[in-house]
């Protein structure tokens, strides 16, 4: 399972980077926002931190709009994959830059239905958002059920189910088990998955006890 990181940071990209545990970066217009940074800027930072794909969203609606900004995002490093939109004109741009090369990821997911239209297409990546269906109600982690289901059934659908929206640790395990391709984590959520309180216990009782011994190993 690859690890995404789902923010556009590039503090907290450099720090997890480091734990050799990050395979991409995900990014979206709100996490742009966030920075209060010039978007190419960042991307030229992140894709020079992490060797996988780096997510970068087009702004536009209209498929001629979202192809001439998918080529200029697309541009900015070999490890960019374009995001667009699960509509009509995000489909079409996702054919077409996905046949000149490009790798594509299909966001704002929330179908299986839409998840087999982003296979036709030849999305690289889709991506369900987990979270938000769980925040309205729906059960999230069954969609990711359904997708991979689906996805195993048709060899020829080469498109990764990319776990989004992920809000604990939970939605990780269960992601696996299902044998989601990739998790796109927020920061906090990767740091969690670290955390146990009988591993901070043993730890100190460990070394409690080699204290007591009078050695050193070095
Ligand atoms: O990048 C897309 C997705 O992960 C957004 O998550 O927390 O805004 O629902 P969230």
């Amino acid at each position: 399972m690859k690890f995404f990181i789902d923010t556009a940071d590039v503090g907290e990209i450099r720090e997890l980077a480091a734990t050799g545990l990050v395979d991409g970066v995900t990014t979206n217009p709100s996490l742009v926002a966030k920075t209060g940074r010039k978007f190419i800027d960042v991307l030229k930072e992140i894709c020079a931190l992490v060797p996988g794909p780096v997510s970068a969203e087009v702004a536009a609606t209209d498929f001629e709009t979202m192809l001439e900004e998918g080529r200029k995002l697309a541009a900015v490093a070999k490890n960019i994959a374009v995001k667009v939109p699960l509509t009509p004109a995000g489909l079409k741009a996702c054919r077409a830059l996905a046949q000149g090369g490009t790798k594509v990821n299909v966001t704002l997911c929330f179908s299986a239905a839409q998840a087999i239209l982003a296979a036709k297409a030849g999305a690289a990546f889709v991506s369900p958002f987990v979270g938000r269906l769980d925040d309205v109600g729906s059960d999230g982690m069954s969609l990711i059920a359904d997708i991979v289901q689906i996805y195993d059934t048709y060899p020829d659908f080469k498109t990764e189910v990319l776990v989004a929206s992920i809000r604990h640790p939970i939605h990780v395990i269960e992601a696996a088990k299902m044998g989601a391709h990739v998790a796109t984590l927020p920061p906090a959520v990767l740091r969690q998955m670290f955390n146990h309180p009988l591993t901070d216990k043993g730890l100190a009782q460990f070394l409690a006890d080699w204290a007591k011994t009078g050695q050193s190993i070095l």
